[in-house]
């Protein structure tokens, strides 16, 4: 058996930032509202034109990652790509990844986990690396979020809180067998699945059948969140999905160094902050900056703290999502 560490981090985010004053100019929203219920101030949004779109998004961060991590591209053995929002319906992005990094070929898996992408991304390549099978994967998350969005009122709830962006990890093998993942905690809960959810267009109900359905309105292909029922399962399974971390690694929350949650809302975070009596310096936060992005929320933000030196070698690390499924994640680090 071995070990997997991330050797390299990236990210990338669109230039174009969006502030919650742009949004009022188009929906009833406020600044106010949207700070006080979500932490947001702002959001990047792909720009028509500017060239990104979740595979090229994903590409930037991989690259950055590749170099940080000094590992050749013809060197990676695995890619795995989580997002909801591909660039095509099928194939998936991480075969686009191949192409764009110029690498020959290679095995690609895309993972549909929405907000847990990344932890069940780094989960499978983690596996594929303890058994020998590969030495280096690369884990990409990543979601172009607003060409998808309902920018009316009647989207207001959803639409004010995802922005775009990705983040990337190399995962290479490891010496040290008290370092790299510890271990990874996956689950999901699919009777909550249209809870949080984009139903059509889908082979469950193309677009004739939902035109069908809504004959007087626009055709609903934008996401639908029950945010209440979000809010109240999160909160408990982040708390749970730690604590089987922790538990499992015989471990407890005085342990933690770094805890970098999935940026679902600022108060859930500072919700679990204050229940694992965690202080600011053990939580990072960028929700404020870039808003919701799914499956590159938490890349993004492990790349921001290991950016500011606030991740460093001997350090717990600790990642845990919750989102659409409902699916859940966590993964216990020892920084390598
Ligand atoms: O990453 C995936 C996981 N996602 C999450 O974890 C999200 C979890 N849920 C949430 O973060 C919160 O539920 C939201 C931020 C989405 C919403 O906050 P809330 O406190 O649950 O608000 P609500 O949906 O209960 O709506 C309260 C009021 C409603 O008006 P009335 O019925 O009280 O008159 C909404 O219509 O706020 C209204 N509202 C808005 N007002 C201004 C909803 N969205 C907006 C908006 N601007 N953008």
């Amino acid at each position: 058996m071995y070990q997997s560490k991330i050797a390299g981090l990236g990210k990338y985010v669109p230039e174009n930032i969006v502030t919650n004053e742009d949004l009022t100019k188009v929906m009833d929203t406020s600044d106010e509202w949207i700070q006080e219920r979500t932490g947001i101030k702002e959001r990047r949004h792909i720009k028509k034109g500017d060239g990104n779109t979740t595979a090229v998004m994903g590409y930037k961060a991989a690259k950055t990652a590749l170099e940080r991590a000094g590992i050749d591209k013809n060197d990676i053995d695995l890619i795995v790509f989580a997002t909801l929002s591909p660039d095509y319906y099928f194939p998936g992005c991480g075969v686009q990844i191949q192409e764009l990094l110029g690498i020959g070929t290679c095995p690609a898996l895309d993972v549909r986990n929405q907000c847990s992408g990344f932890v069940y991304g780094l989960s499978v390549a983690d596996q594929f690396i303890k058994t020998g099978m590969y030495k280096n994967v690369l884990v990409i998350g990543s979601e172009n979020h607003s060409g998808g969005l309902d920018f009316s009122t009647r989207g207001r709830n959803v639409t004010v809180i995802f922005g775009d962006g990705a983040g990337a990890a190399l995962l290479t093998r490891c010496e040290e067998t008290d370092k790299g993942i510890l271990s990874t905690h996956l689950h999901s809960e699919g009777k909550f699945a249209e809870e949080l959810s984009l139903i059509g267009p889908s082979t469950n109900k193309w677009v004739p059948e939902l035109i069908e359905e809504n004959p007087q309105e626009d055709i609903p292909y934008y996401p639908y969140m029950n945010g209440q029922l979000v809010f109240k399962n999160a909160v408990v399974r982040f708390s749970e999905v730690i604590m089987e971390g922790l538990n499992h690694n015989k471990l407890t929350p005085n342990d933690i160094n770094m805890f970098i949650p999935h940026q679902a809302n600022l108060r859930i975070s500072q919700f679990i902050q204050k229940k694992f009596k965690l202080d600011d310096s053990q939580v990072y936060n960028n929700i404020q900056r870039y808003g919701n992005t799914t499956a590159a929320s938490i890349p993004i933000a492990l790349t921001e703290a290991w950016e500011e030196g606030k991740v460093k070698s001997g350090d717990l690390v600790v990642l845990a999502a919750f989102g659409s499924g409902f699916t859940w994640a966590s993964a216990i680090i020892r920084w390598a």
